[in-house]
């Protein structure tokens, strides 16, 4: 079986990493402009300000810790390779979570806090100090040139051809913790129906394309996810374990 999971801010938010938009109005972009914080248009007219959101989220993310959610999509990626299996973990965050709980293949489609990008030479650096708008590039060695390696409004995500292939591939299409409101991301789930594939939303409430999913779970992701991934492990047409040797 080939799952294709789409995860989003939700799954981090018990971690204690805000999502962006929640009802009560506490979200990161109910707080903060994003229009002046995450476009390219506003890294070119005041990077300091850019810089300075960034380095703040950088900083909560060294000290947040995956959650339960996280393990058990590390778990479910194990034990589907060990049956023959394949999970796909494409995720909107730009945290390093999911790696953390022992997660091997994610695509951050929206790019890694934990990375900064020239530029000037386009390379891609590890980074997890504050980034200055005077810094050096490691790889280059110019100054002024680097950014966070994060997609802005405006700017394509990363990997999407990958995706496209992935999701035509799938046998089940879930989606973790995401609102469902910023494309292409969003657009996943009508692409898996219009290929026949089985829908599942994993929610603390209907999200804006709820209505395109086969199954709905709502609650927190930290129950929910690891009582979703033992129920699929238990299913008998995953019970089998591939021949190995
Ligand atoms: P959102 O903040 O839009 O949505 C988070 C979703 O998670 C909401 O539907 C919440 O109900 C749900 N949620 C909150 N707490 C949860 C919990 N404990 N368990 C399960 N679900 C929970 O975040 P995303 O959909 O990820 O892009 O946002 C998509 C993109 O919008 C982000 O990647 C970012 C943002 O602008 C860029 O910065 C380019």
């Amino acid at each position: 079986m080939r799952i294709f999971v789409l995860s989003g801010a939700g799954i981090s938010a018990e971690s204690g990493l805000g999502t962006f938009r929640d009802p009560d109005g506490t979200g990161i972009w109910s707080r903060f402009d994003p229009m002046k914080l995450a476009t390219p248009e506003a890294f070119a007219r005041d990077p300091e300000t850019v810089q300075a959101f960034y380095n703040a989220r950088r900083q909560n993310l060294l000290a947040a810790e995956p959650n339960a959610a996280h393990a058990a999509l590390a778990r479910l990626e194990t034990e589907l390779e060990r049956r023959g299996g394949e999970l796909v973990l494409v995720t909107q965050n730009i945290d390093d979570l999911h790696e953390r709980a022992g997660s091997r293949r994610v695509l951050h489609m929206h790019g890694e806090l934990l990375k900064a990008r020239c530029m000037r030479c386009a390379e891609v650096t590890a980074w997890t100090g504050d980034l200055g708008t005077r810094d050096a590039c490691p790889a280059c060695g110019q100054r002024g040139g680097l950014r966070p390696h994060v997609v802005w409004f405006g700017e394509m995500p990363f990997g999407m051809d990958q995706i496209f292939a992935a999701l035509a591939g799938a046998d089940l299409f879930v989606a973790i913790g995401t609102s469902g409101s910023v494309y292409p991301a969003a657009g996943f789930v009508a692409e898996a129906r219009a290929s026949g594939i089985r829908t599942c939303e994993i929610n603390l409430d209907p999200s804006d394309n709820a209505g395109l999913f086969d199954e709905h779970l709502y609650g927190p992701a930290s129950a929910s996810v690891p009582a979703w991934v033992d129920r699929l492990l238990a299913d008998p047409r995953l019970a089998k374990a591939a021949p190995t040797g």
